[in-house]
């Protein structure tokens, strides 16, 4: 595969430059959303029967993450769920990204129910229908019950078949109401993060291993569609509109200059860093120099893996933050860190937008999923709280603009894309990167717990609402 050749060109953000509204773009029924995660916002991790998850037991562990800081208390949703739900009504928000937390639901991962656990997502769901927010579920970012993980966790087959079972439970509560499902979030980082680097739970250092990894929460995933389906159902029994999905994270790559080392480079690092889930799934096999490249063996796959993994799926979520510029060396290649012009996040990301047309283009032209959502998009920035419960964003909101405007160009383009989704509704605990940095549309202020709409915040709520304006007119226009 080559890479194309929007991919090569190093044109420079044009945030802000662009003049064409946003807006026309997007149809009706288009969902403005926000996420989050469980082990980010949730808190009360010894609540109601919660057993511990691997990023618990990685969060306390010396030295894993800023400060020591860990989950424990996080955003405090889990108290402060009805009060939450209405800010996102207050934000215009018509759809909400959220994950479960699966040991809450299956304390030992398997086996027992814990039906206070399912109660709060119950709640959780009801409410978003009341204030006309749709729920879109993940049932796995990144927090695996200790059970599992003292059983192996990813690294043992039975943690697929387990997440099946998983997956039937809480479809099973909540599939008469939830239509927009995703498996898991961003393997890539549950294999490499937490399996080769150990900078994410569970820790471990050995790119063997995470290969092997990442073929079981691919497997999980395949094993976990079909079971989802035949659980969500509305009352009469059918439910046509249920769409399951997966979320993966994009980085499309760049050359730094046009020497063949470096377009070689491109290629491998497209292949490791977009290729190594997106081909098991859209095509049925990895790429074919993945596992050379990485310098592992290929894992153990079994005769069905692939059919099982390859399942076709009703959209695929699309996580974009950044883009990554290489530069070719005899046997290797480097990421260009600092970029002269280019502007930054406080996660050290480059702000590059049309890296996510780029991504979506792409994807749609070389694997063409029926659908795509954004399922995450959004910029860490140092946010202050003036003295007057202000938070003046105004870098956050740029961001936003400027990555929904390119959304905006390739649907016009033709591309089925059906919603963007913030990271975060929320600020919240930023995994190894602890309380932080702050992606929210929302301050935290941790101490209190407070609450505070930030001045991006409100520009969404303004757009979102400007987008439902229009959609209404144009309807009565229709009319
Ligand atoms: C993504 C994760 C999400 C959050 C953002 C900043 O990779 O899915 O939980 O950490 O990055």
């Amino acid at each position: 595969m080559s890479i194309s050749n929007d991919t090569a060109s190093m044109s420079r953000p044009r945030t802000g430059a662009q003049s064409a509204p946003a807006t026309a773009a997007f149809p009706p029924d288009f969902l403005w959303g926000a996420a989050t995660s469980a082990y980010q916002i949730e808190g009360a991790v010894h609540e109601d029967g919660r057993a511990l998850s691997m990023w618990d037991r990685f969060a306390a562990m010396p030295g894993t993450t800023y400060q020591g800081q860990t989950g424990e208390i996080a955003a405090d949703h889990y108290h402060r769920m009805e009060e939450d739900v209405a800010l996102m009504a207050q934000l215009n928000l018509n759809a909400y990204r959220f994950s479960l937390s699966w040991p809450r639901i299956l304390p030992q991962g398997t086996g027992a129910i814990n039906e206070r656990g399912l109660d709060f997502y119950d709640r959780l769901v009801d409410t978003l229908l009341a204030s006309g927010i749709r729920p879109i579920a993940t049932l796995y970012h990144w927090d695996l019950p200790v059970a599992l993980q003292d059983r192996g966790g990813w690294l043992v087959r039975d943690t697929a078949y387990a997440f099946a079972d998983y997956a039937e439970v809480v479809a099973r509560r909540l599939g008469d109401r939830v239509d927009l499902w995703l498996t898991q979030n961003e393997p890539w980082c549950t294999a490499y993060l937490g399996y080769a680097i150990g900078i994410h739970a569970p820790g471990l250092r050995d790119k063997q291993l995470a290969v092997v990894a990442g073929h079981h929460a691919l497997l999980a995933h395949g094993l976990a569609v079909p079971r989802l389906r035949a659980q969500s159902h509305d009352k009469s029994g059918t439910y046509p509109r249920t769409q399951v999905g997966i979320a993966l994270d994009f980085y499309p790559v760049y050359a730094a200059d046009d020497r063949p080392e470096t377009l070689l480079a491109v290629k491998q690092a497209d292949t490791f860093r977009n290729r190594w889930f997106l081909d098991p799934l859209f095509r049925g096999h990895y790429p074919e120099d993945l596992f050379t490249a990485m310098g592992v063996t290929p894992p153990a796959i079994l005769e069905d893996d692939f059919s099982i993994i390859s399942a076709p799926l009703d959209f695929l979520g699309v996580n974009y933050y950044s883009r990554m510029l290489v530069r070719g060396r005899t046997d290797s290649y480097e990421a260009v860190e600092r970029i002269p012009g280019a502007s930054y996040t406080e996660m050290g990301w480059e702000v590059f937008p049309d890296g996510l047309a780029n991504i979506l283009k792409r994807i749609d032209r070389e694997y063409a999923p029926k659908a795509l959502f954004v399922t995450e998009s959004g910029a860490a920035f140092n946010d202050h709280l003036d003295g007057n419960d202000n938070i003046h964003d105004q870098q956050r909101t740029d961001y936003l603009r400027a990555h929904i405007q390119t959304v905006a160009q390739v649907i016009r383009q033709g591309v089925p894309i059906k919603g963007y989704v913030v990271w975060s509704f929320l600020d919240n605990y930023e995994w190894s990167e602890g309380y932080g940095k702050r992606f929210g549309l929302v301050y935290v202020d941790y101490p209190t717990q407070r609450r505070i709409i930030k001045d991006s915040g409100r520009w969404y709520a303004s757009f979102v609402a400007s987008q439902s304006a229009m959609s209404s007119s144009d309807r009565a226009g229709e009319g």
